[in-house]
This record gives C-alpha cells, structure tokens and sequence, in this order.
C-alpha cells in the first residue's frame, strides 16, 4: 500500500522519544500548525493554540514542553497541559484541553488520519 505524501507529517524518528515536534499541515494562507508529543504509549497531536487566549504555545521552533519534559507548556501564560490528553492541568485555562488532531502511523511516518482534513481545524477558537 502506497503512502499518501500529502497527509504525512514527518517521520516517526523525527520526533525523540518523550519528546515534541511542530508541524504544518495543508495549503493556503493559514494552514493547520500543530505539535506532535511522543509517549510511550503512542504520538499525540494537537492545534498549536493555546485555549486561554488563543495564542502558539511555543516560542522556539519545537519547543512545547516543560524543562523536565513531563507536560506541554504555553509559554505566554504558563499554562500546563498533559502530553496523552491535552488537558490543561494548571494555569488560567485549567479543565479545558488543547484540539487534538487525530493521527496514525505507517510504514515509519505520522500521518493524518483518514478522514482529516487539515482546513477543518482553521477556525478553531480559543474559550
Ligand atoms: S495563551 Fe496560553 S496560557 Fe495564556
């Protein structure tokens, strides 16, 4: 089975273990940005927009964690978010959840899943 290039997002490698990577995702004027956390248990991917006040979580290309690498970190207010979940476990928008993006992986390389379609994350909202 061939893979769809067009829905890969990067190589499995490309994201360390325990660790994170942005992404891009579609075309126009305002794509799909997004982060990919690697965990024992799998990659997780969510809309790189913080539900406080709608703002990227990161500064840095890629750097979405906390020093210790245990959460997800929104450096504009400091909210906390856990990597499995998305849950936001502490800051100003506590019990809400980033917009997980849903992936699958083959043949070595993170992909959108079937079905997703990166334009159907551009209005998503920060609450
Ligand atoms: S925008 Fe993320 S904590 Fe304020």
């Amino acid at each position: 089975m061939e893979i769809d290039l067009s829905r890969v997002l990067c190589a499995l490698d490309d994201i360390p273990v325990d660790g994170a990577r942005g992404f891009v995702a579609g075309q126009g004027d305002c794509p799909l940005r997004g982060l990919l956390v690697r965990t024992r248990g799998g990659v997780h991917a969510y809309v790189n927009r913080c539900p406080h006040a709608g703002h990227g979580l990161n500064l840095r290309p890629h750097e979405f964690l906390t020093p210790d690498g245990s959460l997800i970190l929104c450096h504009s207010h400091g909210a906390l978010f856990e990597k499995s979940t998305g849950t936001c476990v502490a800051g100003p928008c506590a019990g809400r959840a980033l917009t997980a993006v849903p992936v699958r992986i083959e043949a070595g390389f993170v992909l959108l899943a079937d079905g997703v379609e990166a334009a159907s994350f551009e209005h998503v909202e920060a609450v």
